[in-house]
């Protein structure tokens, strides 16, 4: 414990995921989506996101160009600032599903060990990790933003996958290869795990329409 942390006491929840559980039929959980830029990070969770939606599970998307405009806009692309970007959302993801939502986020994340700080700030099974798997030279070729033209150039210094890491998972719990499956697959793949492993009560599904 550190000199700022004494003195503070943890409350515990009235709430708890069992409740909610019963309640609502779907688990909290933090989607950890992680890969290169253009490789469908933000598409698949802001599809997923209205999925969800439709069969009234409540979830939200947190998505890194959206963050770093606010909460993060003091950081850079540095590995120091890459890692508090991280942290920090590790921190806010975690609240979000104290809050009973399914958060979903959207970062490149590029390090397993920044990852992995995620995952170990939560309880086993609430963290899924989903590598959003796509061929940097695909990203290049969609490059919505124009930012890999960019880097290539040199005027983006650090850049992700170019002059800068990207460590893949190693043990994700689902991969998406989005150069090779469309958007509705990669969402029912994800809805599938988590149908299959009880995060969502197979009843939430005749909610829909
Ligand atoms: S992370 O590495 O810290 O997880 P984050 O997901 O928040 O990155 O932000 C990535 C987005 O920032 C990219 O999609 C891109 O639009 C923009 N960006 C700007 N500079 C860089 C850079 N040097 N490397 C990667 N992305 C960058």
């Amino acid at each position: 414990m550190n000199e700022k942390e004494k003195n503070l006491y943890w409350h515990a929840h009235s709430v708890t995921a069992d409740d909610r559980w019963e309640a609502y039929g779907y688990r909290s959980c933090v989607i950890w989506f992680t890969g290169l830029s253009a490789a469908g990070k933000s598409t698949i969770a802001n599809a997923f996101c209205r999925k969800l939606h439709d069969t009234k599970i409540q979830s939200y998307v947190l998505d890194g160009d959206n963050v770093r405009h606010g909460l993060n806009k003091n950081l850079g692309f540095s590995p120091e600032d890459r890692k508090e970007n991280i942290r920090r959302i590790s921190e806010v993801a975690k609240l979000f599903v104290d809050a009973g939502l399914i958060a979903m986020t959207a970062f490149i994340s590029p390090y397993r060990e920044d990852r992995n700080g995620a995952r170990n700030l939560l309880k086993t099974g609430e963290f899924l990790e989903v590598f959003v798997k796509c061929p940097i030279s695909e990203c290049e070729n969609r490059d919505p933003k124009g930012i890999y033209k960019k880097a290539r150039a040199g005027e983006i210094k650090e850049f992700t996958g170019i002059s800068a890491p990207y460590e893949e998972p190693e043990t994700p719990e689902i991969i998406l290869e989005t150069d090779k499956m469309s958007l509705e697959e990669c969402t029912d793949k994800l809805l599938n795990y988590l149908i299959k492993r009880d995060y969502i009560h197979q009843s939430k599904l005749v909610e829909k329409g």
